[in-house]
């Protein structure tokens, strides 16, 4: 039984980048830096179960559209009801890897990620896969677009810094969350 959950916990960490879900501290934090007041596309990566989905659903208005992005269809179920009990809010699950969401130049006006992007820099091609991730993310969003991210330790921050050509708009830390997140503000 131990062993099982900690076995759990140890795939947790290495594939998705986390422990448990983020907190609802977390998801306020990110989500409440978005403007809803106007029509908005917005793209989420790295949905998983859809603590920050659910919060985008509730909060965006009808001519909006967000994009759901999760490699894993596991997170299906998740995600489909979520949909399903929002059936006015226009709502897309993507199946795939972001990188083949990030094609259309000036598109998002909001992209929100949990990627684990400190678990990409341990891949075998270095840091080009997340050199590619951080310039997809620029290439697709609007001018004035926003770029939200949360990491538990600040590791990649200069590669994000790096990619815009400036240094973050804001950077917030939000101690009620396991672990304790840092949440990027990134403006194009
Ligand atoms: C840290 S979890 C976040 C889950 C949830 N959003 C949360 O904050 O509780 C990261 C998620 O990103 C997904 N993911 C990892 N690499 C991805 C990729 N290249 N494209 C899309 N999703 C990816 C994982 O499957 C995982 O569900």
């Amino acid at each position: 039984m131990a062993i099982n959950f900690y076995k759990k916990i140890r795939r947790n960490i290495n594939e998705d980048g986390l422990i448990v879900g983020s907190s609802g501290f977390l998801v306020s934090n990110m989500v409440g830096k978005i403007d809803f007041g106007q029509p908005l596309r917005i793209l989420e990566i790295g949905s998983g179960k859809g603590p920050f989905t659910k919060e985008l659903i509730r909060r965006m208005s009808t001519d909006s559209t967000l994009d759901v992005c999760e490699i894993k269809s596991e997170y299906n179920p998740w995600i489909e009801r979520l949909m399903k009990s929002n059936p006015s809010k226009k709502v897309k699950l993507h199946n795939s890897c972001v990188t083949e969401l990030l094609t259309t130049a000036n598109y998002y006006d909001v992209i929100i990620s949990s990627l684990p992007l400190k678990n990409f820099t341990r891949m075998n091609d270095q840091n080009a896969f997340l050199y590619r991730v951080i310039e997809g993310f620029k290439f697709a969003l609007s001018d004035g677009g926003i770029y939200l991210q949360y990491q538990y330790f600040k590791s990649n921050k200069s590669d994000i810094e790096a990619v815009f050509g400036k240094e973050m708009d804001k950077v917030d830390f939000v101690p009620l969350n396991i672990l304790p997140a840092f949440v990027y503000s990134m403006t194009k």
